[in-house]
């Protein structure tokens, strides 16, 4: 167990295509247990592979809520098999320390990846839901996408990421 440092917007690895994960080894699920420790230290409900400065295709996520409780996720290799409808909700991201902002994604995803055993899954998550924007928002991570990039309001972010000392959003 070990809680690992967060790299901040800026860093080029979050612009990095993360690369796919061939083999479930022990040094993998290592690496899962260490992100679900940084995860929680943060108080994150997601966290992907690079923002722990390594460019592996795996992210974690947590969306339990005190109504709900979910189970631990690990998502290998992901990719997204079926999208259908739009919604926007509000959206931060611990490379992103207290920007928040709109953000538009698909209401409904079908995910497929491999968990923490290498068996393949299908998992289709639907309505707009926390985890359903989370499989999008860590899915992201792993093509050096990050949340900025698909805001509602782009001057607005802007302005937010210069208070807080960011980068600009990059020109598309
Ligand atoms: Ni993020």
């Amino acid at each position: 167990m070990a809680i690992l440092k967060i790299v901040t917007y800026g860093d080029p690895v979050l612009r990095k295509p993360a690369e796919p994960v061939l083999k479930v080894s022990a040094k993998i699920q290592k690496l899962a247990a260490d992100m679900f420790d940084t995860m929680y230290a943060n108080n994150g409900v997601g966290l992907a592979a690079p923002q722990v400065g390594v460019s592996k295709r795996i992210f974690v996520l947590d969306c339990s809520t005190d109504e709900e409780p979910l189970p631990q996720m690990v998502f290998i290799n992901p990719r997204i098999v079926r999208r259908r409808g739009a919604c926007v909700s509000r959206e931060g991201c611990l490379s992103f320390p207290e920007v928040f902002t709109e953000v538009k994604r698909y209401a409904e995803v079908t995910v497929r990846y491999m968990d923490l055993k290498g068996k393949t899954r299908d998992l289709t998550v639907p309505d707009g839901s926390l985890l359903c924007r989370a499989i999008q928002h860590e899915l992201d991570h792993l093509d050096g996408v990050l949340f900025v990039d698909h805001v509602i309001d782009r001057s607005t972010t802007e302005n937010l990421l210069e208070q807080h000392n960011l980068p600009p959003i990059e020109p598309d």
